[in-house]
């Protein structure tokens, strides 16, 4: 398959950025990326900075809203997009309990125009990709994996948006033959996350001697993925992947909270010690998120048998990676906590 203009969503959050990055280096992608991003709060162009020049011709920004049909359709025809990958969302499970009227909108509203614009494309159109999440199929208790074949169960207005984007794109395959691939991918971590999610969170409160909040008895169990591991989970199945199917995608590291952010303490006390206190002091358990989803583990031997993927990167390593980035990173931190970019986005891009 060889994709000329492929359509990135999203691409200016967390996962989406380590994916145009990940894209533009590969000697198997020669083709064009548009990064569709509307820039919301966790959208930030400053991570692909300098790309447009960098990579002449193989990298265009187009700031847009996945719910304007109209602009999409525009972008779509303008740029002869001929494969999506779609990464755009409203992604943090707390805000789409405080409000999740965005969360319909966009997951679900946005993932359908970009459906039905591919579908009025068919002649010419070789591969939807739509990531997702493994928070589809609800909660585990102490035992057990998710498997592709288990029902969905969505506990969060988050997770039930994301469910709802994954039956369309089944529907859109299996009544118009739309080639669709889908992946549930477990919880992500690395650079350029947006530090409302636990380890960006943890790593700068930790840095600035703040509360570490653990919710509940923090032993809620989620399984952990590096970044890049699943920016080439997704390049495999949409290469290699059958059309119409679903691939778990994990990172077989089922961890406590509580643990991770110990480990975080730990490495930071090493890194940057303390004379009087020690990082773990600042750990606070607080009130419980509502509907807390207890335990995930996904078993993704689906996609290892079948594509031969497998993630390289063990927790330990990515872990310390991640929180070396953010230290040699703060100005960056620093600016989205501040709000300083987003001040930034409105002057430049306006609205
Ligand atoms: P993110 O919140 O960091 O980034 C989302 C991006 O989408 C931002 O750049 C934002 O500006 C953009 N966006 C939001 N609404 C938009 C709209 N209406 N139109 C155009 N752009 C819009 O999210 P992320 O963590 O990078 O997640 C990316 C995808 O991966 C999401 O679909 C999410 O559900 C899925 N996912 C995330 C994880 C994880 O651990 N982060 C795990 C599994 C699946
Ligand atoms: P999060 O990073 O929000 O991802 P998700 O809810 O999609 O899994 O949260 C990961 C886990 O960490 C989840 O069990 C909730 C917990 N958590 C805390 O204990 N404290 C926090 O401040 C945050 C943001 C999350």
């Amino acid at each position: 398959m060889a994709i000329k203009n492929l359509l990135v969503t999203g691409g200016c959050g967390f996962i989406g950025t380590n994916f145009i990055r990940f894209l533009l280096e590969r000697e198997d992608f020669q083709g064009r990326i548009i990064n569709v991003d509307a820039l919301t709060y966790a959208g930030n162009p400053e991570n692909l900075a300098g790309l447009a020049e960098t990579y002449a011709g193989r990298y265009v920004f187009q700031k847009a809203d996945i719910c304007d049909a109209e602009r999409l359709r525009a972008i779509f025809t303008e740029f002869a997009v001929d494969a999506v990958c779609h990464f755009a969302a409203e992604s943090h499970v707390d805000r789409s309990i405080k409000r999740p009227d965005s969360f319909i909108q966009t997951n679900i509203m946005g993932t359908f125009n970009l459906l039905e614009i591919a579908r009025s494309r068919m002649d010419s159109f070789q591969i939807f990709h739509h990531i997702s999440t493994d928070e589809v199929y609800g909660s585990l208790g102490p035992t057990g994996q998710f498997t592709e074949e288990t029902s969905y169960k969505p506990n969060s207005p988050y997770s039930a948006s994301k469910a709802s984007s994954d039956h369309l794109v089944r529907a859109y395959h299996k009544t118009y033959g739309l080639p669709t691939t889908l992946s549930n991918c477990s919880n992500n971590y690395g650079p350029y996350q947006f530090p409302e999610k636990l380890i960006p969170l943890v790593i700068l409160n930790a840095l600035e001697g703040k509360p570490l909040p653990v919710y509940g008895d923090g032993k809620n169990v989620r399984d952990w993925l590096y970044v890049t591991d699943h920016c080439e989970a997704v390049w495999t199945i949409m290469n290699a992947g059958k059309k119409g199917d679903t691939y778990n995608v994990g990172g077989q590291w089922e961890m406590e909270n509580i643990v991770i952010v110990e480990m975080i303490c730990d490495i930071l006390d090493e890194i940057i010690p303390r004379t009087e206190s020690r990082c773990r002091d600042l750990i606070t358990f607080v009130k419980d998120r509502p509907g807390h989803d207890r335990r995930y583990a996904i078993d993704f031997s689906k996609l290892r048998n079948a594509l031969g993927w497998q993630p390289r990167e063990s927790f330990a390593s990515g872990l310390r990676k991640t929180i070396d980035w953010y230290i040699d990173n703060r100005p960056w931190a620093d600016r989205i906590r501040s709000g300083e970019y987003q001040t930034w986005v409105k002057e430049h891009y306006g609205g």
